[in-house]
């Protein structure tokens, strides 16, 4: 074989042997161990907080509320969907205070007109025109609007 062709294969096999050394190096020892991740990362994403807790978990200290909303029409919604995650309230319910979402733009979330949501899903309401003057929640209870 021509010398400039074996130093051409020489460098090939050199390159090959550099990324059999690297990949070993830097691939995880646990990758592999259930399928094409790493073994590892399903503990680590179990340890995490769970941070949504279920309207189950308020009934307890609101159970007015709860039936109240499980009555009307926002029976679907979730209390954390509009007062955020409650994970620290349930333990520290003086401390830890939620959102209360009052905002007209907060309602208009779900019920500003969008060409895009289906409209048998949730009332549209033109929030520009209707009562324009007051908050929604003057007229609208949340928990029962
Ligand atoms: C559609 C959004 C929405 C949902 C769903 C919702 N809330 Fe509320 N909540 C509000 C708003 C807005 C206020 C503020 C009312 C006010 O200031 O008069 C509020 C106020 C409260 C308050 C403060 C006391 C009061 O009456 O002002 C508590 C407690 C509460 N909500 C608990 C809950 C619980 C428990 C659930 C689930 C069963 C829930 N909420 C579901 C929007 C919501
Ligand atoms: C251990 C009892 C307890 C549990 C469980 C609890 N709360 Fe509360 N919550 C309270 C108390 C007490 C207050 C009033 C706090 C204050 O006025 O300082 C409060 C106040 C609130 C308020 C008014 C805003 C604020 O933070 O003061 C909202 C909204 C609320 N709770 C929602 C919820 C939701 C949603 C859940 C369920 C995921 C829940 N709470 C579970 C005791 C509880
Ligand atoms: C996460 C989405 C969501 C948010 C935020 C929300 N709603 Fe609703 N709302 C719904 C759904 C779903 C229904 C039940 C389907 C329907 O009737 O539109 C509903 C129903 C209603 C209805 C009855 C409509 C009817 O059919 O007659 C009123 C009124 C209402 N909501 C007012 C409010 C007000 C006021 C707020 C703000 C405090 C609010 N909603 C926030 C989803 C939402
Ligand atoms: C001054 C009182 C008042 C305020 C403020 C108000 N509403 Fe209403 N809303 C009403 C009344 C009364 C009705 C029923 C008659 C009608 O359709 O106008 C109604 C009806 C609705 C309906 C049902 C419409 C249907 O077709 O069945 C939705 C959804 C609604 N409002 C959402 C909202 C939202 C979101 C806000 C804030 C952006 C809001 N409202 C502010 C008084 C109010």
């Amino acid at each position: 074989m021509p010398l400039h062709l074996k130093r051409l294969l020489m460098l090939g096999v050199l390159i090959v042997l550099l990324f059999l050394l690297l990949k070993h190096l830097l691939t995880p020892v646990s990758f592999g161990q259930f399928g094409h991740y790493r073994g590892k990362a399903i503990d680590e994403i179990a340890a995490h907080q769970v941070k949504f807790v279920g309207n189950k978990a308020c009934v307890s200290c609101h159970d007015t509320i709860v039936t109240m909303k499980n009555e009307g029409y926002h029976s679907d919604l979730s209390c954390e969907g509009c007062h955020g995650a409650a994970y620290l309230h349930v333990d520290h319910p003086k401390l830890e205070k939620l959102f209360k979402p009052d905002s007209r733009e907060f309602c208009g979330k779900c019920h500003s007109i969008n060409k895009a949501r289906p409209e048998k899903a949730v009332t549209q309401q033109n929030i520009k025109d209707h009562h324009p003057e007051d908050k929604c929640i003057k007229c609208h209870n949340p928990h029962q609007p």
